[in-house]
């Protein structure tokens, strides 16, 4: 049984295939009018969301397929105490396919160990977020047009910040990458993502604290949230929020064709003067995450042979 768990789950040669497949339900829609008719999607959500789950409900809808399942863990029986294995193993009899996010890391993977059908982990804690990254990927691929020689700045929380996370280990496998992680020290990159993704892949990175002084060199600029739910105390919080904010005076000297990413939501790290400017993708790549999720559920409603 497959699941997504993890970024590095799939293949370079699949998140190939997804991309064009996606590209594909881009131009032709009308082709997948009916491509999951009688299938049902449930979005298991211990954590809230706007893009993730009402993505991936879009995505199965405009698949003909339907949808069923809950947005907080109080409105399921895990308010009573039951697990997430006996619920994902409960679910399988209702459903084809789960997306799942949940605050611990590694509940996808204990439920996927336990359903009869495909998990999609939606996002677990501070860990990794994979179709954000497949996301993250067709908004590139449709940017740029390549995956080889561009290099990558992220900036905010690297150290919360799952979507960065899978985001590097995912670009850690192309060509000509190097990477620069802007960050004050207490949100740097955990350095077992730095270890396994760069270092030992030889990958040419830098670390800084200053966003102004590295913005010439950028082909992506990948703007986080200081992620609020995962600190231990909020004077921290408060302190570190408002560390970096884009405004259209620090874009001065970036590369014409720059593509500014953000996987949403945003607090104040990108002031919305940004927003009208061309190099500016989030709302694109919001977009691009409903058709990517499409190709992500028939991939593996295809492998499950559901
Ligand atoms: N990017 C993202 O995961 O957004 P949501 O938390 O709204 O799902």
């Amino acid at each position: 049984m497959k699941s997504l768990i993890n970024i590095l789950d799939l293949s370079v040669e699949e998140i190939d295939e997804l991309i064009a497949k996606a590209n594909d339900i881009i131009a032709n829609p009308d082709k997948y009018r009916e491509a999951c008719r009688y299938k049902k999607l449930a979005t298991l959500f211990y954590e809230p969301s706007t893009r993730t789950r009402l993505s991936f409900e879009a995505a199965m809808l405009e698949l003909g397929g339907s949808v069923l399942g809950f947005s907080e863990a109080n409105s399921s029986s895990a308010a009573k105490g039951e697990s997430v294995a006996d619920t994902a193993r409960t679910v399988s009899c209702y459903a084809d396919i789960i997306a799942m996010r949940h605050p611990k890391e590694g509940a996808p993977l204990v439920a996927a160990r336990s359903a009869s059908i495909p998990v999609i982990n939606a996002g677990d804690g501070g860990h990794n977020h994979p179709t954000q990254t497949l996301t993250d990927l067709l908004t590139i691929y449709r940017e740029k047009g390549r995956f080889n020689n561009l290099t990558l700045g992220f900036c905010g929380d690297l150290k919360f910040g799952r979507t960065v996370h899978s985001l590097i280990s995912a670009m850690s496998r192309y060509q000509g990458i190097k990477f620069v992680l802007i960050s004050p020290h207490e949100l740097k990159l955990p350095s077992y993502v730095k270890k396994d993704a760069i270092k030992e892949k030889g990958i040419p990175y830098v670390q800084t604290t200053d966003l102004e002084e590295v913005m010439p060199d950028l082909d992506i600029l990948y703007m986080t949230r200081v992620q609020r739910e995962r600190f231990f105390n909020e004077e921290d919080y408060l302190r570190l929020k408002d560390s970096y904010i884009l405004d259209m005076p620090k874009l001065a000297n970036a590369k014409a064709d720059l593509s500014i990413m953000h996987p949403l939501p945003r607090v104040n790290e990108i002031s919305t003067a940004v927003d009208d400017d061309p190099r500016a993708c989030y709302f694109r790549q919001a977009l691009n995450g409903k058709y990517i999720r499409m190709a992500l559920i028939l991939k593996l409603l295809e492998e499950a042979g559901r």
